[in-house]
């Protein structure tokens, strides 16, 4: 029996949506890689040159114990701050992860996250950015969720896996888990779902109290290694 009228409007809207979101999706990623590069391009590069010259002024000192000591002190705040600005401009947007790929840029995560977390599994290759940024930015959710609702005694696994016909992850961790279904509609855990829905796949959030959670996703790759869901934004490399 062909489908009804109803039906079809309703699948309509549906897509409607989800090429809205994605839209919206893109554009946000897209905002934030721009930042990125102004941040790393402009404030970081004037930094970095202020911390030459510091240095080379450090040279010239001769003997006054107080003033080399004095400009060392300025040069360490210095890196201090080059530091923490490469921090917040990788937050804004991963150019580890455009740059190395998912291991890396989740590796990087994993370092910086105040509770244990292990990353797992096989080198995944490179894939279009679309479908990157959904897995980078759900581990990382999970990652953060792992450790702000469990504390920073939580141990955490994030396990990458790929094959000729999918790529997905899996983040675990022996947190105080929780009540999926009773959990807000709006927030982190949408953001994941959208994200995933978004480049064809479906994420899984498995949660008990006292029992840990578990967050997973796979999403079917095409034979040429694009995405294969026919999603007009997201087909594009
Ligand atoms: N790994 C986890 N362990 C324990 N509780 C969790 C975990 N992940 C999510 N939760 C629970 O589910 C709720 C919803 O998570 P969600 O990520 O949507 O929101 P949030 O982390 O509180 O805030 P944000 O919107 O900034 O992410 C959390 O408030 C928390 O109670
Ligand atoms: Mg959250």
């Amino acid at each position: 029996m062909p489908p009804s009228r109803a039906t079809l409007s309703g699948a309509g809207a549906v897509a409607g949506v989800r090429e809205s979101v994605g839209r919206v999706v893109e554009a946000a990623d897209r905002q934030r890689e721009a930042l990125e590069r102004d941040l790393h391009d402009g404030v970081q590069q004037r930094l970095v040159a202020l911390r030459i010259r510091l240095a080379l002024a450090g040279e010239l000192v001769n003997g006054d114990a107080r003033l080399r000591a004095t400009l060392a002190d300025i040069g360490d705040g210095l890196d201090a701050a080059i530091d923490e600005l490469r921090e917040v401009a990788h937050g804004i947007y991963p150019t580890v992860l455009a740059e190395h790929g998912l291991t890396a840029a989740l590796s990087h995560v994993a370092r910086a996250c105040a509770s244990p977390v292990e990353v797992v599994g096989t080198e995944v290759a490179r894939h279009p950015p679309e479908l990157e940024l959904a897995i980078y930015y759900c581990c990382r959710e999970a990652i953060q969720n792992a450790s702000k609702h469990g504390g920073s005694s939580v141990h955490v696994q994030v396990s990458l896996h790929e094959d000729a016909n999918k790529v997905g992850f899996v983040v675990c961790d022996d947190g105080p888990g929780f009540d999926v279904a009773g959990a807000p509609a709006a927030g982190g855990l949408e953001h994941m779902r959208d994200r995933i829905d978004l480049v064809g796949g479906r994420l899984s959030i498995i949660s008990r109290a006292g029992a840990g959670t578990v967050v997973s996703a796979a999403i079917a790759l095409s034979d040429a290694g694009a995405i294969s869901h026919g999603h007009s934004a997201l087909a594009r490399v």
